[in-house]
């Protein structure tokens, strides 16, 4: 692959798409890999595969509708086949950190919904240990002090999502986002189910058990990593 992060991007994606068959349901992901992936998927349909495709954002419906594929309403599905998704940070065991677009609610629903979950990325994205990014954390609003608090019980530093504009990120949902740092993660499991068990919490983005597979792209090209 030539030099450059959004062309290994898109070979991971296309590897990915290429797992698509007729007739799935098919759980779009949301971010600038997960737009290769529809990209490809578009190029599939336009060709004749036939799939029934549900977004994990609003953002993601938008711009498959922009490529003629219209999305159709996840609420009616209670499983779906295969879901593809991009990923902020992944480690060798699969673990990943998502959510830097601030969907992981929906991705979260989506990736435990389907039945093989595919993260794509180009090699950026690996890490030896999860924690170099943020964990993204969903909350309803009225909770925001008291979630503030028990992050840092846990050892970690959070910070209110803002916009361009200084204004607060407001998600699909209409909640909040604390971007949570973290010096290092040694037991993701035990943080993982703490900020489940919080209530004000409806989503965080460490995806530890949903991906079974990795498509990811380097230098010398894209190679898969099985759960
Ligand atoms: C969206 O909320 C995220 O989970 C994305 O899937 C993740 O941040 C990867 O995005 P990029 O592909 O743009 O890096």
């Amino acid at each position: 692959i030539s030099a450059g992060t959004d062309e290994m991007k898109c070979a991971a994606s296309v590897a990915a798409v290429e797992e698509v068959r007729d007739g799935m349901i098919v759980g779009l992901g949301t971010g600038s890999t997960a737009r290769h992936a529809i990209e490809a998927i578009a190029r599939r349909i336009a060709e004749g595969l036939r799939i029934e495709p549900v977004a994990t954002s609003h953002a993601t419906a938008d711009f498959a509708a922009s490529l003629g594929i219209p999305v159709r309403d996840f609420a009616s599905f209670a499983a779906i086949d295969l879901a593809i998704d991009g990923v902020d940070e992944i480690d060798p065991a699969l673990r990943a950190i998502k959510g830097a677009g601030g969907a992981m609610l929906r991705e979260k629903i989506v990736a435990t919904a389907a039945t093989r979950m595919l993260a794509v990325a180009d090699s950026s994205k690996l890490a030896e240990q999860l924690g170099n990014r943020p964990v993204p954390i969903e909350i309803l609003p009225f909770a925001q002090a008291f979630v503030e608090h028990r992050v840092r019980d846990l050892g970690g530093e959070p910070a209110l999502r803002r916009t361009m504009a200084e204004t607060p990120f407001v998600t699909d949902q209409a909640n909040f986002v604390l971007d949570a740092h973290f010096a290092s993660i040694e037991a993701p499991g035990a943080l993982a189910a703490a900020l489940d068990a919080c209530p004000g919490i409806l989503a965080h983005g460490l995806f530890l058990t949903e991906i079974d597979a990795l498509y990811v792209a380097g230098h010398d090209g894209v190679s898969r990593r099985e759960r």
